[in-house]
């Protein structure tokens, strides 16, 4: 039900923060572009699938407003001394706003330097997190019940970008880029509900991994990142044992452990570093790996077993999110098959409020 509310979710996300080719200077709040135009650095600290949206907003950041962005999760952020400028733009990300974790390591920030600016992306406006922090955007997502996060992470992304685009704004930097993603992003609830039309592809695909103990998802640049979610989401809901390699990693140690019981899951937007990608997985065939790769309408490999899944179309900085949907869906799947607690996982709780 979350994954399917993910079109909605983005249109509420996006309400009263973008026009038709801008977003509005209003969009963090009063305060924030005086503060969005004096930072220097930006430092995101997070847990979980938070801290995936994190690494690809990390990407985001660097390309479009030119600003250095480092991401570190909470617990390991929280018993180190890091150094922490004057300048430096201090983001939480956290479903919930209740994460002990996330909560703490801001603290220990505003220990460090209490001169740093705090901003969070919370989906719960009136949460601990929104109470300590200088600014507060709130995703609106709608209530997520589900302990596997979907929507939550998708309209943090939206967020993310939003953020990308205001720091971007407030140095004058990419007019025209800024143009084009925010129509891209206007256009993005059709391009995710285009993705979840995969549901069928991801139902043939599901009971090749449901019969298996492990599972590697791989991809490049901004795509590490969503491999990594997918291999979460694998992981929380069905229980098999998946990890996510930046795919020209392979050969510096996983290769080894492709054979026929270990499935590939790929992402193959078109990119720069298409074709790089296409030789590692090009690698991981003639090692008897079986192959599911969600790729570009111009991308064509023969897969022989796996399968070739063609996606939606859309701006090359709306894919992260897209091809976010099927790898939910799958982990859904999977799950079903195996017969799991697919709302509330094993060992799990939704809202992580202790150490
Ligand atoms: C996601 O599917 C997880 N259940 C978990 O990793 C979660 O994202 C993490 O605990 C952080 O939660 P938060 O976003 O509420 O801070």
């Amino acid at each position: 039900k979350e994954i399917f509310e993910q079109p909605q979710a983005i249109r509420d996300t996006l309400e009263s923060r973008i026009t038709k080719n801008t977003v509005l200077v209003g969009a963090f709040g009063p305060n924030a572009n005086k503060i969005f135009s004096q930072i220097k650095q930006v430092q995101i600290i997070a847990c979980g699938t938070s801290y995936n949206a994190g690494i690809v907003a990390k990407y985001w950041i660097e390309d479009i407003s030119k600003i250095p962005c480092n991401v570190e999760v909470a617990s390991e952020y929280r018993y180190r001394n890091p150094i922490l400028q004057d300048d430096t733009l201090f983001v939480t990300l956290s479903q919930s706003g209740e994460t002990a974790d996330t909560i703490e390591a801001l603290k220990t920030a505003n220990k460090i330097n209490k001169n740093i600016n705090t901003l969070c992306i919370t989906n719960s406006a009136e949460s601990s997190l929104s109470r300590i922090s200088d600014i507060t955007f709130f995703t609106h997502a709608g209530p997520e019940i589900g302990v596997a996060s979907t929507k939550a992470f998708t309209t943090q992304l939206a967020g993310l970008m939003l953020l990308a685009l205001s720091l971007a704004k407030s140095r004058d930097l990419n007019p025209v880029l800024r143009g084009r993603i925010v129509k891209a992003l206007r256009l993005l609830p059709e391009t995710i509900a285009e993705s979840l039309l995969s549901k069928e592809q991801m139902i043939e695909i599901a009971p090749n991994i449901a019969n298996k103990d492990n599972a590697l998802f791989l991809g490049r640049g901004i795509f590490y990142p969503i491999a990594k979610e997918g291999a979460l989401k694998l992981k929380e809901i069905s229980y098999i044992h998946a990890e996510a390699y930046p795919a020209g990693e392979l050969k510096h140690g996983p290769l080894a452990l492709i054979d026929e019981n270990m499935p590939v899951i790929a992402l193959a937007p078109e990119s720069e570093i298409a074709e790089k990608l296409i030789s590692n997985l090009e690698e991981v065939k003639a090692r008897g790996g079986t192959l599911y790769v969600l790729a570009d309408p111009s991308i064509n490999m023969d897969v022989k077993a796996g399968k070739l899944v063609h996606m939606p179309k859309c701006d090359f900085f709306m894919t992260p999110i897209v091809y976010n949907i099927p790898l939910q869906i799958l982990s859904y799947e999977v799950a079903l098959l195996r017969g799991t607690d697919i709302d509330q996982p094993r060992n799990l709780a939704k809202s992580v409020t202790v150490e």
